[in-house]
């Protein structure tokens, strides 16, 4: 069974003199357990479908379902993971990862001890007790990654969560999410500007179009690379091949010789 619908979404963004159209006629599914990327020029509205998603925006157009319920009906849980980490300066680590069981009224040792077991999955044991300011932006993306996680969504959102590292960070933490997500067995759609970071984190990749946003294309990501860890899957002939096929339609959108090739061989 699917666990998210979109069906011919379209939504506009309306100012009092003016309105504009984000996007247009977007339909996809996702299943459960699966990781998909979302990849696209500025402005195509990467962001508009999280937040829609997230049920912070009310889309304008078409239906989108969860579990097949409306999604603004629906009691399902979700995960939502931005650039920056927005963790409370004045609060411990522990204490920034367990806001969202506080706020639920959830504060038992259970809870408290499936923190510290997050934190030693991501190799952050002993810092409970530290402060944001003491952890590098990495550490800092990792306890929010935690933050996220520990209110067990049923869907992570994660709009470029790891644009804003150096880029050994990056790949490190690509490696740490993508072992999260499975150990953890969520369904996630991840948002990013690096097609190398898209390919070796899902199993299949939304590109999108602009103006107004729209799918271009949807890639299923092979098989054989699809349970490698993310640094990994870089090294893999498969992993060239549908990067370079990609990056075809992305710097021209004329269907190149090559790219009907590849549609043939796969
Ligand atoms: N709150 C808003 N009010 C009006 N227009 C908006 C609003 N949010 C986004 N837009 C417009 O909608 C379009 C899609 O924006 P969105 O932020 O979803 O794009 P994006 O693909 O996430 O871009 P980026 O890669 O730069 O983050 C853009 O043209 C943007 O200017
Ligand atoms: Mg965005």
């Amino acid at each position: 069974m699917s666990f998210l619908t979109l069906d011919q979404v379209s939504h506009y963004y309306f100012s009092p003199s003016n309105y504009m159209k984000a996007l247009e006629d977007i339909s996809f599914s996702i299943n459960e357990g699966e990781f998909i990327s979302i990849i696209g020029p500025s402005g195509c509205g990467k962001s508009t479908i999280l937040s829609i998603i997230a049920r912070i925006i009310e889309h304008t157009e078409g239906n989108i379902y969860i579990k097949d319920e409306d999604v603004m009906h629906s009691s399902v849980q979700i995960g939502y993971m931005l650039q920056q980490d927005y963790l409370f300066p004045w609060k411990t680590i522990l204490d920034n990862i367990l806001l969202g069981p506080k706020m639920n009224d959830d504060t038992t040792e259970e809870t408290a001890n499936k923190a510290l077991q997050f934190l030693e999955d991501v190799h952050l044991l002993g810092t409970e007790n530290q402060y944001p300011s003491e952890l590098s932006g990495g550490m800092r993306q990792r306890v929010a990654l935690l933050r996220t996680l520990i209110t067990d969504p049923d869907i992570l959102l994660f709009d470029e969560p790891f644009s804003a590292l150096d880029y050994v960070t990056k790949l490190k933490l690509e490696n740490i999410v993508a072992k999260m997500v499975k150990m953890y067995r969520k369904t996630a759609i991840l948002v990013t500007h690096d097609l190398g970071e898209a390919i070796s984190m899902s199993d299949r990749i939304i590109l999108m179009d602009t103006k107004p946003g729209r799918i271009a294309n949807i890639f299923d990501v092979p098989e054989s690379i699809r349970n490698i860890e993310p640094f990994y899957v870089r090294r893999h002939t498969e992993y060239q091949t549908l990067f370079d096929h990609i990056w075809a339609q992305l710097s021209d959108d004329t269907v190149t010789e090559r790219n009907q090739q590849y549609e043939r061989d796969n």
